[in-house]
């Protein structure tokens, strides 16, 4: 690693030093620039054969994969589709987008997840079967599907969800967004559920610049993915469009970026292992810093580096950290706001949500760029390590 003084430090930048100058020159020299190509096909198949999938089908990002997974599985107007209350916004968001409404649920203390427990307790003790549909007795809405969100690179508990879920004829849409390649008991994440969903935005594990996939081993839903994305076209020819359709597909260009970063994915994510195991070295003995666990059914990818700041022990708040290691020109974020406070969620129903608050006010990312340099991560360590009062 490469010497000299450490100076500004990201939170999380791409790493571009593979094929893709090679493949996206290739595009411009033979003017396979948009929507369909080469690229999309190969880039699909690459992430395809990554995950053990049958089907991917490339998106112009991460959320319009999540709204075409929701109309894929028949979410309508006022159907309810649970979430987690600590995620980025994009599966609420998408949700809405179809006028529905997510249900937040409470999320895992030690994996940070989605918990499965109050999961099942929610949908054993606050539901009812009428007529066929099951309702969320609070909101009198139907209950249609289940969208887990692997954050910060670490699965969610997926077995319990999954038996829950079959129980109760609920679909489920996995947002893997952020845990490309990790696995799950031996199972990568993004193959368990009925639809998986990835984002390839500039902070993920691979970027596009911006960019989705869809996933799924159904042959018919992947076909109907594909439709939809394509402004539903029914006659090529004639322009026959007996659907409204949407203008979501991925550009040859971006597919082209994408194919070569698929080639390095591997390598980046052992970097970001690397990277966890040295912060656990540096921080996980000082007292108030608590350390991202991996699960024992965990193979968690890191793709954020996250830690919780315990005021009472460490001496001050996350947020007085965050200050200081900003002023240190180190760039760290909280978590994200819990989604069940916000204002275009209000009317939604959240079930004993008391964990993710918790984890929001004491939540601190560190940079995670995979290109993160030894010397970086020192500096960073040294600042946590002295701004810990003293007891
Ligand atoms: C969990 C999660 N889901 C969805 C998205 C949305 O993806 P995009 O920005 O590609 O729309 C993101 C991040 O951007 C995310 O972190």
């Amino acid at each position: 690693m490469g010497g000299g003084p450490v100076s500004n430090i990201p939170l999380c930048v791409p790493e571009i030093r593979g094929n893709e100058w090679l493949y996206i020159k290739d595009c411009l020299d033979t003017n396979w620039v948009s929507s369909v190509g080469e690229y999309v096909n190969r880039f699909e198949s690459s992430f395809a054969n990554y995950l053990g999938v049958r089907h991917a089908v490339a998106c112009i990002n991460g959320t319009a994969a999540i709204h075409i997974s929701l109309l894929l599985l028949g979410v309508q107007s006022e159907d309810e589709v649970i979430i987690p209350a600590l995620s980025f916004v994009a599966p609420a968001n998408a949700v809405r987008y179809l006028g529905a409404w997510p249900v937040f649920i409470d999320v895992d203390p030690n994996s940070w997840q989605m918990d499965p427990n109050k999961l099942v307790e929610f949908l054993m003790n606050e539901c009812d079967w009428v007529d066929g549909k099951l309702i969320n007795r609070h909101t009198v809405r139907q209950i249609k599907a289940v969208l887990p969100v692997h954050i910060l690179g670490h699965p969610v508990d997926m077995d319990p969800i999954l038996e829950i879920a079959g129980k109760f004829d609920l679909r489920v849409i996995e947002d893997a967004t952020e845990s490309l390649g990790a696995f799950y008991k031996k199972r990568k994440v993004g193959t368990l559920g009925d639809i998986a969903c990835f984002s390839f935005n500039g902070n993920k594990l691979i970027t596009t610049g911006g960019g989705g996939m869809l996933v799924t081993n159904d042959e018919s839903l992947a076909k109907r993915a594909r439709y939809l994305i394509t402004q539903a076209k029914d006659d090529q020819l004639e322009y026959i469009h007996n659907e409204v359709g949407y203008n979501y597909r991925l550009s040859n260009i971006q597919a082209a970026m994408g194919l070569a970063q698929m080639e390095k994915l591997d390598e980046y994510i052992e970097a970001k292992r690397k990277l966890a195991l040295r912060w656990n070295e540096g921080l996980s003995s000082l007292p108030g810093v608590v350390c991202p666990i991996s699960a024992k059914w965990a193979k968690s990818v890191f793709w954020l580096y996250t830690i919780l700041i315990n005021k009472d022990k460490y001496g001050i708040g996350s947020r007085e950290l965050l200050k200081e290691l900003n002023d240190s020109g180190i760039q760290a974020r909280p978590f994200w706001h819990p989604l069940h406070l916000l204002k275009p969620f209000k009317n939604s129903y959240s079930y004993k949500i008391e964990i993710a608050n918790r984890l929001y006010s004491e939540g601190l990312s560190l940079p995670s760029s995979v290109g993160l340099k030894q010397e970086e991560q020192d500096k960073v360590i040294e600042v946590i390590c002295r701004l810990k009062k003293e007891e």
